[in-house]
């Protein structure tokens, strides 16, 4: 049995402006009282300009959610027009950043070396990277999704200590799966979520491989979480959609009860 906490997060993408993501997170609130969030952690990542009002919700209210941005900077500060800083997002409350959603990866060419600098930047700012690797249908057709999904993961993680690889976040979304209602069948999940878990053994050790939590993304709902969170290396879920209903999200988050 694995010692590691569940984590469900949401991710909101490019939706809920922010009296909408207000409107969202206090329904959770509610709804988060009927969960036992001491067996899960939960998170909503969403767009920048709505984190000020979520920090202010959540802090009021006492509500057990924590929140991160969908992206990060690679850089520290300065000349960079339209990027959002790790350390603005800590400054905000915030405790994750998710890092190279395949969204990311697909409009903005976002590749190995760029994730790998957003990770470290993560670090730096003292939040938690959630760090996004998948496959495309082609890959996945040719069967060659362990191997792709392995060498995004190696990049993005290469040069982390240790103590980084044990905290860092994990997020497989095979990419046919996203947004497509097509949902990777819990052995698809397990087999590649395992990969990964092995892959960071090979590279950090054990102790790490046991720590770091792993997630599946892609068409996650409440009828199909239970028997997903039943596979031994998913940990979790990064879920699009479904999270912006916050009956939905909660009943995600409350998929052990
Ligand atoms: P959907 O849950 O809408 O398929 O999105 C998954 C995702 O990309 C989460 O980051």
């Amino acid at each position: 049995m694995s010692t590691r906490t569940p984590l469900m997060a949401g991710n909101w993408k490019m939706n809920l402006d922010w009296k909408q993501g207000l409107a969202l997170v206090e329904e959770l609130g509610e709804r988060l009282k009927d969960v036992d969030t001491s067996a899960v952690e939960v998170v909503v990542l969403p767009p920048f300009v709505d984190i000020r009002t979520v920090q202010t919700v959540v802090e009021s209210d006492r509500i057990p959610l924590a929140y991160g941005g969908q992206d990060i900077s690679a850089h520290e500060s300065g000349a960079y027009t339209g990027e959002v800083s790790g350390q603005m997002l800590k400054a905000l409350g915030a405790s994750y950043a998710a890092v190279g959603h395949s969204e990311r990866r697909e409009y903005h060419g976002e590749d190995e070396q760029v994730t790998n600098a957003k990770v470290k930047a993560a670090f730096a700012a003292g939040l938690v990277p959630i760090l996004c690797v998948g496959e495309p249908l082609e890959q996945r057709q040719a069967g060659k999704h362990v191997e792709y999904t392995l060498a995004q993961l190696e990049g993005g993680i290469e040069g982390l200590t240790a103590e980084q690889a044990a905290q860092i976040v994990i997020a497989y979304e095979p990419v046919w799966a996203i947004g497509t209602g097509e949902v990777a069948t819990p052995d698809d999940a397990q087999e590649v979520c395992r990969e990964i878990r092995e892959a960071l053994r090979a590279i950090h050790g054990d102790s790490v491989a046991d720590a770091v939590r792993v997630l599946y993304g892609g068409s996650v709902k409440s009828s199909n979480v239970v028997e997903l969170m039943g596979k031994e290396d998913v940990d979790g879920a990064l879920v699009g959609g479904a999270s912006l209903k916050a009956e939905e999200f909660a009943k995600i988050a409350g998929f052990q009860s």
